[in-house]
């Protein structure tokens, strides 16, 4: 039985994520930091009925954490195959007013600490010629006002993503990057209501994995734009 591991699981993508990779008959580890969310999204996950879930408080900040978190995973499993490197957070402001632990912030989790997760799952994943997926953004392409930092942390992010798969494949390894556009989630303190229908929502990037997984051996898609097919004109 596969196994994946997915940071910033307890909510919205990387809780969508782990859904459906359960659902598709996957043992699946969520890390974030809070313990209240993590417990409350392990709840919902065993509701589903349908698999293993392991559920380990870990900041991708930390590398040692991360490395904890990973050997937990395959302590228990046996192996690892998925990685989705999916943690992350946004800050927005005029650069006039970004301050220096916001700038910080976001760089450290959504860059750094995708290096972390990446560096200490790279042994298992060499293991399983595993699949490491990164959550980027379409601000990882299109930059907009407020968003220096993370325009920075995304933009880096892509660049990171594409080099680490030149590396890996050799080892069989697949590596690709998803650029999401407006997704329903908490992000950014976002609450998820009926007014965000016309968002993708987190199921669907769930697929979007699920997909990726079922590719033929030979062929990885490995930068891939999504985006609202409809939004709400201005
Ligand atoms: N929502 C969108 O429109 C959108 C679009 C494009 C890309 N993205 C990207 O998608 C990813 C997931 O965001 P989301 O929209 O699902 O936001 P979310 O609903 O706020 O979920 C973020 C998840 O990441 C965890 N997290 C945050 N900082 C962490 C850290 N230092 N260590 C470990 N876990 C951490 C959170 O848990 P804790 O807070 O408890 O740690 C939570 O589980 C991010 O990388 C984001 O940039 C989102």
């Amino acid at each position: 039985m596969k196994t994946a591991y997915i940071t910033g699981g307890s909510k919205g993508i990387g809780l969508g994520v782990a859904k459906t990779l359960l659902s598709e008959g996957m043992r699946v580890a969520i890390t974030g930091r809070d313990s209240v969310a993590l417990k409350q999204a392990e709840e919902e996950l065993l509701k589903l009925g349908t698999g293993e879930v392991l559920c380990i408080q870990s900041d991708v900040r930390d590398m040692t954490a991360e490395q904890n978190a990973i050997q937990q995973v395959v302590a228990k499993w046996g192996q690892l195959d998925v990685v989705i490197a999916n943690a992350g957070v946004g800050k927005f402001a005029s650069i006039e007013d970004l301050t220096v632990e916001d700038w910080k912030q976001v760089i450290d989790i959504n860059l750094t600490g995708v290096f972390h997760t990446v560096k200490a799952s790279i042994p298992a994943l060499k293991d399983s010629k595993g699949y490491l997926i990164t959550i980027a953004s379409l601000a990882g392409t299109n930059f907009f006002p407020t968003a220096s930092a993370y325009n920075a942390s995304k933009f880096g992010l892509v660049g990171f993503t594409q080099a680490v798969m030149l590396d890996l494949r050799k080892y069989g390894i697949k590596v690709s990057t998803i650029m999401p556009g407006s997704v329903a989630t908490y992000f950014n303190g976002h609450i998820p209501n009926d007014a965000d229908a016309w968002k993708i929502q987190p199921e669907d990037i769930g697929q979007m994995v699920a997909d990726l997984l079922k590719m033929n051996p030979r062929t990885l898609p490995s930068k891939i734009e999504v985006r609202p097919s409809m939004p709400p004109s201005k």
